[in-house]
């Protein structure tokens, strides 16, 4: 029965339809299994079925067939009336009559069923149930899509079950689509998109920013391409005086502070759709801007290019009925108090040549006066009018592109009048000459020229088509993820405990959240701070100074991460002094991982009199990837330390990891490559400084539990293997380690408290404990743990 209305519909829907081609990539013609798990929640309500019925009615005629299936926890008595309420709301764009739009409805209805997804054999079962229809009916399968719409800390059991027992026949394409947020920092995004790489390939993963299918954002690298010869000329640090991304909202967080709280406007908002927003605008143009590949090393190079951002170039805020928005959402005391900020304006610097000094503002808050999301280049203008101050040339000059909502109401791309008039070679796209009078970012639109898409699109619609058609570009790789994280992390660990500047939301603000931006810093433009007695709460007694204690019997010094961050980079410029005045020289191994990010950015932002000429740097460990991957360790330290700072390049020693072209392989001994370089240059082979993490199961540099230490003997460095992605390591081994004058643990976030509580019981177990192997022969050992650590 199922083939029979498949096919009767192929019949119907090719006599007419009124989806538009869009020039997408050619794929087998065949059967399309979409599955929306979450398929009854919120977004999936909101956004999604929307968008495949859409895709339903734009596609059927171009010779695939579709179901569909909507997953959920609820059995079958439940869920199915959820999903039918929700799929008895769906309706056609304007441009469809009401009977054709009855009869698409009713076929799509009649292809759409509830499935339980909860245990492996729902998932077994749906992936035989949908063999069978294939084989029943003698369809050649096209493709499956996985639509994951669920809290991302389920995706590595989904992953995994639709890996195990859903995978498509072969030679038809699997795409599993994921919502962020991918990850809370670094570190967890890399651990995440490691799980999920056990289970789906990198071209399998459709990681959405729904910024990136909304019109006028899809729009930016089109616009600077046709536009090309108006804007080569301006489009630098000469003529763009700031570079404004601004998302306004005027709701709340209300009904997600479960979520929210734990991550906060920065998490949500700055660290993809802004960020994504500003790769866009600054990335070199791609020859082929469906190169996915190029697109993406472009959007690279950018992150590459980004000077770190501190805790001196951003400002937090928090509306004030959040905290009781809080205390009621997650069944706190009133004497709770929250610091995660609901608003936060950031300032970015891209150094190089082309953008060096240019101020990239990104700002986004909750409960602010109006809704609207923009991107502004502001350029500058040094013509003075004398006498007639109307006159065109005297206006800002500037280019906005008008994501929505706000005076104008509708998306657009708005170029002065002053500057050029655009090209924009799009069918989809139309000029606007009347309109209404508003005002746009300090503009009359009369002074603009304006163009606005000529049927607006749903960002989600546009983004399900385009993974339907395989489209990557407008996806989230694994590396812009990493790279993205990267910017945002150290920042984030630098904010933890700072308290955001309490607003009253709406007009009232007033103008409370102004900011101005002086030298590389941004501030609150005004001095008033509204903290009450009870939003310090508990929080204040244990105080922000740096305690000296005793950890596993040797020194420790303990602080808030970002008062411990500082403490450590002073302690390690004392060292590297020292050295210096000693020896001539510092050497300093440093270790991989998310800890050690903020550190690096404090050296290179505020250790200007570090003596870097002197200073030879090391690896502690390394990945068996090349070392322009985002996982390379090295690839960590160079983005966020050595590119900023001056030291010479034949003072940095990379682990070689790849000799010959190939990665790790035995015989072209790498290890003791670096071991002799150590013994060469290394006086004693005693580093001055060791920087050490440890991981959650207490690994140390890549010495993971249940390693044969004996078996490395006098050996400096060695090959080991990770139970995590990359599994092949390069690491020093503990005599290379505890043969140092001083080493240094450095423990950050609440996530280690656990492993801290433990490490303070445990007995001296290297094999169990790697980190209790670290025990200096005559130098010293301090332990840098954070509060949150240590605390929890
Ligand atoms: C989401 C955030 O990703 O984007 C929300 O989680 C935010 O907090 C929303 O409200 C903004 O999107 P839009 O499309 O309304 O600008």
């Amino acid at each position: 029965m199922f083939a029979t209305v498949l096919l009767l519909l192929v019949a119907l829907c090719a006599q007419g339809g009124n989806g538009e081609e869009r020039g997408e990539e050619a794929q087998r013609p065949g059967h399309v299994t979409v599955v929306i798990v979450g398929g009854t929640g919120d977004l999936a309500k909101k956004y999604l079925w929307r968008g495949f019925f859409e895709l339903y009615v734009n596609k059927v005629k171009g010779g695939n067939t579709f179901s569909f299936y909507g997953g959920g926890l609820s059995p079958a008595d439940k869920g199915k009336p959820a999903l039918f309420e929700i799929l008895k709301t769906l309706s056609c764009s304007k441009d469809i009559s009401q009977e054709r739009c009855a009869l698409l409805k009713e076929q799509f209805l009649r292809l759409t069923q509830y499935r339980e997804l909860k245990t492996l054999e729902n998932y077994q079962k749906l992936g035989k149930d949908i063999e069978q229809d294939l084989k029943q009916e003698g369809m050649t399968e096209a493709g499956r899509l996985f639509y994951l719409s669920v809290p991302a800390f389920v995706y590595a059991d989904i992953a995994d079950k639709i890996n195990s027992s859903c995978r498509p026949t072969s030679g038809a394409w699997l795409r599993v689509v994921l919502e962020k947020p991918f990850g809370h920092d670094f570190r967890s995004a890399q651990v995440l998109a490691s799980q999920l790489g056990g289970s789906l390939k990198d071209e399998e993963m459709y990681r959405i920013d729904h910024y990136l299918g909304k019109q006028v954002v899809a729009k930016i690298l089109p616009f600077r391409i046709e536009n090309k010869k108006f804007l080569d000329p301006i489009w630098n640090k000469h003529h763009i005086e700031r570079v404004e991304i601004v998302l306004k909202e005027t709701l709340d967080a209300k009904g997600r502070i479960a979520f929210y709280d734990q991550y906060g406007v920065i998490r949500d908002v700055l660290q993809n759709h802004l960020t994504e927003v500003m790769t866009l605008l600054s990335m070199k143009l791609p020859k082929n801007l469906s190169n996915s590949e190029e697109v993406l090393n472009n959007k690279l190079q950018i992150f590459r290019s980004l000077l770190p951002v501190g805790k001196k170039q951003a400002v937090v805020g928090q509306y004030q009925a959040y905290k009781t928005e809080v205390q009621q959402e997650l069944n706190k005391t009133k004497d709770h108090v929250s610091i995660t900020p609901t608003f936060a304006a950031v300032l970015a610097y891209i150094d190089d040549a082309q953008y060096e000094g240019i101020p990239i503002l990104m700002i986004s808050g909750k409960m602010l006066d109006e809704r609207v999301g923009y991107a502004r280049i502001v350029f500058k203008n040094d013509v003075f009018c004398v006498q007639n101050h109307n006159s065109v040339h005297c206006k800002p000059k500037q280019i906005v592109f008008y994501f929505g909502h706000g005076s104008l109401q509708y998306p657009a791309v708005l170029v002065s009048k002053n500057l050029f008039k655009p090209v924009l070679k799009d069918a989809e796209w139309k000029e606007v000459t009347e309109h209404k009078d508003v005002n746009v970012l300090g503009l009359s639109i009369t002074d603009y020229y304006v163009h606005t898409p000529k049927k607006q699109r749903e960002a989600y619609s546009e983004l399900i088509s385009h993974i339907f058609a395989g489209r990557k570009n407008s996806f989230i790789s694994t590396e812009n993820l990493l790279a993205s994280w990267g910017l945002w992390t150290p920042l984030l660990s630098s904010l933890a405990t700072s308290f955001p500047r309490i607003y009253p939301g709406g007009a009232e603000n007033g103008d409370l959240l102004d900011i101005c931006v002086k030298g590389r810093e941004i501030n609150y433009n005004s001095e008033v701070v509204i903290i009450s007695n009870d939003q310090m709460g508990g929080t204040s007694a244990k105080g922000f100074q740096v305690m000296q204690g005793k950890f596993r019997g040797t020194d420790m010094v303990s602080a808030w991460s970002e008062e411990l961050v500082n403490r450590l980079a002073e302690d390690l410029q004392e060292a590297a002094e020292a050295a210096v005045r000693e020896n001539g020289v510092f050497h300093l191994a440093l270790s991989g991982g998310s800890s050690p990010l903020a550190l690096f950015y404090r050296l290179a932002l505020h250790h200007f009199s570090f003596p870097w000429r002197e200073t030879h740097v090391w690896m502690v460990d390394e990945r068996c990837v090349p070392l322009s991957e985002a996982e390379s360790n090295f690839n960590t330290l160079h983005d966020h330390l050595l590119q900023h700072v001056r030291i010479p390049y034949h003072n940095i020693h990379p682990m070689p990891v790849q000799l010959n072209q190939r990665l790790c392989v035995e015989e072209d001994r790498g290890a003791l490559l670096y071991e002799n370089e150590i013994r060469a240059l290394v006086n004693g082979s005693s580093f001055h400084f060791v920087l050490l993490g440890v991981g959650y199961d207490s690994h140390t540099a890549s010495l993971f539990p249940g390693s044969k230490w004996d078996e490395h003997g006098k050996k400096l460095v060695v090959m080991t293997e990770s139970p995590n992605k990359p599994h092949q390591r390069m690491s020093l081994t503990f005599t290379a380690i505890n043969g140092a004058r001083r080493v240094a643990v450095l423990v950050m976030g609440k996530g280690k408290h656990e492993l801290v509580t433990q490490l303070s019981r445990v007995k001296d177990n290297p094999d169990k404990w790697p980190v209790t192997g670290v025990k200096p022969a005559s130098g010293t050992l301090v332990w840098y743990i954070d509060y949150d650590a240590l605390l929890g």
